[in-house]
Parts: C-alpha cells; sequence; structure tokens
C-alpha cells in the first residue's frame, strides 16, 4: 500500500523529508560544537545559489544545536537586525532567569524597554556585545551554549555585520560557547567579508552548497519511492534524476509531480506517462517560483546580455557575450556588472560568466524562440 503523504515537499526552508549530499557539512558544524571553544565550524558561511539549501541548512544545524541544549536564535538580514538580536538575547535571558531558582532575584528591572540612545547606531557594536556576553553568562550556568544564524546575510547593513562581527569576536577572545552561522547568496563573500572591519569573519569556515551529484539523487529517489510504497523502475528513476540536474529544489518538485501523477491516478505503479507529466508540471512550477522571479525587474537590455550568454551550453567570456550581441565589450561590462549585482549570473574562477542559477539558459533558450 502507497503511504498517503507525498514524502517530497517543495516548499521553502523547512528540512525535507529527503535531505541529499549534505553530510560533511552537517558534520563539520556539530564537530565544531563538540569540540571546545575555538573549534573552526563554530564560525561558518554557507553560501549557494536561490534554491541550493541554504535555509534548509540552517533549520538542520538549529535542530542539531537544541539536541545538544544549545539555545538558537534564527535571524534574517534586513533593517534592524542588531536591534532584534539584542531584544531577542534580553528576552530570552528574563524567561531563563525566571525559571531558575533563585529567590532573591528582584523583577524590578525585568522587561524594561531598551532606552533609544542604546539602540543608535553609534553605541549598538557595545549593546549587542553586552547583551551576548548576559546571555552566555546565564547560559553558561545552565552549562549550555547559543547559536546565531543569519539567513539572506547578503541583505545586511554593513553596520550591522561590524557590530556582529565585533561582539562575536569579544565572546570568543572571553572563550564562551557561541557559534555563529551566515547563509547568503555568493556575493556576500566579496561584498561583506573582505571588507576591512569584518576581517576576523574570514577566519570563518566557508561552505559552498554545490550541485547533488545525479547518482545520490537517482539514489534518494529510489529509496524515498519504495518507502512510500510507490513502485518505480530503474530507467525511469535515471530520467527523473537527470532532470533535476541535481539542483536541490528542483529534486523535491520532479519527486513530488511524479509522485503525485501516480497518486491522481489511485495507482501505486509509476507509469511513464507519470514520469513526463510530473517533469511538465516540475518544470512549470521552476519557471514560475524562480525562472521568472530572477528575470522579474531586469532591464531589456540585461535580458539580451542574458540571451547572448545562454547561446552557450557553459561559462562564456564577456567578450564573446558583446560581440554576440554587436557591442564594445565596455557596454557589455556595463550589463555583466549590473546583472552580477543582481545575483542572476556568476563569475567563474576562470573570469567567465555562468548563470548563477540552472535552468535559467534553457528558460531562456525556451522564450527566445
Ligand atoms: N540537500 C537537499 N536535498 C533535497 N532537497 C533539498 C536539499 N536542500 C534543499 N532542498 C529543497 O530545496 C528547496 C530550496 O531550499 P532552501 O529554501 O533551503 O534554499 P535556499 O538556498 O535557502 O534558497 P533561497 O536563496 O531562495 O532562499 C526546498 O524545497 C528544500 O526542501
Ligand atoms: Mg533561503
Amino acid at each position: 500500500m502507497r503511504s498517503k503523504e507525498n514524502p517530497f515537499k517543495p516548499t521553502a526552508g523547512g528540512e525535507p523529508p529527503l535531505l541529499i549530499g549534505r553530510k560533511r557539512i552537517i558534520r563539520d558544524f556539530e564537530k565544531g560544537l563538540d569540540n571546545s571553544v575555538g573549534a573552526p565550524g563554530r564560525i561558518m558561511l554557507i553560501t549557494g545559489a536561490r534554491g541550493t539549501g541554504k535555509t534548509v541548512m540552517l533549520t538542520v544545524f538549529g535542530d542539531r544545536a537544541r539536541a545538544r541544549k544549545w539555545d538558537v536564535i534564527e535571524e534574517t538580514a534586513s533593517e534592524g537586525l542588531c536591534e532584534r538580536l539584542v531584544n531577542e538575547l534580553r528576552a530570552r535571558d528574563t524567561a531563563l532567569d525566571r525559571l531558575s531558582i533563585r529567590p532573591s532575584l528582584s523583577f524590578a528591572g525585568v522587561g524594561v524597554s531598551l532606552g533609544e540612545a542604546e539602540l543608535s547606531p553609534k553605541r549598538m557594536p557595545e549593546t549587542l556585545r553586552k547583551a551576548m556576553a548576559e546571555r552566555l553568562v546565564s547560559l553558561e550556568k545552565h552549562h549550555a551554549g547559543l547559536l546565531i544564524s543569519i539567513d539572506e546575510t547578503q541583505a545586511a547593513d554593513r553596520s550591522d555585520m561590524i557590530a556582529i562581527a565585533t561582539a562575536i569576536q569579544h565572546q570568543i577572545r572571553e572563550r564562551r560557547n557561541i557559534a555563529i552561522v551566515f547563509a547568503g547568496l555568493p556575493q556576500m563573500v566579496s561584498d561583506l567579508f573582505n571588507d576591512e572591519v569584518i576581517a576576523f569573519l574570514r577566519r570563518a569556515k566557508t561552505n559552498v552548497l554545490t550541485d547533488i551529484p545525479v547518482d545520490e539523487v537517482r539514489a534518494a529517489f529510489e529509496t524515498t519511492f519504495e518507502a512510500s510504497g510507490m513502485a518505480i523502475t530503474g530507467e525511469q528513476l535515471q530520467t527523473a534524476a537527470r532532470a533535476t540536474e541535481g539542483y536541490p529544489y528542483m529534486i523535491q518538485l520532479v519527486g513530488y509531480h511524479i509522485w503525485d501523477a501516480a497518486d491522481l491516478r489511485d495507482s501505486d505503479v509509476i507509469s511513464d506517462r507519470d514520469v513526463s507529466d510530473g517533469l511538465a508540471e516540475a518544470r512549470k512550477d521552476l519557471d514560475n517560483a524562480v525562472c521568472i522571479p530572477e528575470l522579474h525587474g531586469l532591464s531589456r537590455r540585461d535580458r539580451e546580455y542574458l540571451e547572448a550568454m545562454a547561446q552557450s551550453d557553459g561559462p562564456v567570456a564577456t567578450a564573446e557575450v558583446a560581440e554576440r550581441m554587436g557591442k564594445s565589450a565596455n557596454y557589455a561590462a556595463t550589463y555583466r556588472k549590473r546583472l552580477l549585482d543582481a545575483y542572476v549570473i556568476r563569475e567563474t574562477e576562470r573570469g567567465e560568466v555562468d548563470f548563477a542559477v540552472p535552468f535559467l539558459r534553457e528558460y531562456l533558450r525556451r522564450t527566445a524562440a
């Protein structure tokens, strides 16, 4: 009998039931927690294109830390990041103090809101540092550590990053039990972390989430379909796995829609038609959730640059793109920079450009025709 519930989950962020190819990075993180203060895994950067599983990684890390009785603060970078961190650090501190048996504790100062001055940009580094230190001191009484995770770090203000880096550096110097993970689009490293003031964070362990090998996708599909009571052939598995190109979001979409196609027929045997229908649905969802939003807000010229790029099957030199566009190298360089800034394309080690998200090339070819 097949299960009632589709075992694939193409939704953002939460831990997917099927988590493939991330064993090493999870292990590195856990080692960081289990080894003492100053272990390399305690300051981590996670980068990768849209839909590669950065938020999922943070969710998993949070769970692993909680399982070790660590306290976890999960934030997303946007205006007021440090202020929110300070509030969370203090709110939890009072909650913890109330729980502990300390009869002499006076509640007089508890819950008092922060003064404006303390939260002014100038005072923020000091305010955050103090809030972190106080929190860590009270956690230490319970032999617990603190994990802070920041998602969408590429959107962080430089001043917030400076305050966070300074505060963390202090806690580490004081040998406190703290870990921090920043996740964001690849450019965050060059935009934020190469900054002089944040030099300290350059020591962080950087993990780039890349595509998952198709073999691993296939193996994971096989176990997942079987475990849910759906029969699928080796050839169908191969077709499905190959179509994902190892892109994590597409893995969930493909699995979900193929499973759903059979479920719709009330069958527990995948047919070839289920596979082709499922793949078509998956591509449609990918267009809507990734390709169209990526292109949204770009100018016609930006798009011309991308279409010229899409004529190649892989990375291409900007000079070549310029030639295809019939424009000067200077002209093309302007659009190259704009597209890099918008995270639509990325620069390869050889200085060529490639699409930041797989499938964008295919989408452009399909829609240009
Ligand atoms: N290792 C993995 N194995 C299988 N599926 C995964 C894996 N990592 C992520 N996914 C799936 O991919 C999708 C995207 O994951 P997630 O939202 O974490 O990506 P992201 O990198 O944070 O994207 P964005 O940059 O848009 O925020 C989700 O549906 C998730 O379930
Ligand atoms: Mg995310």
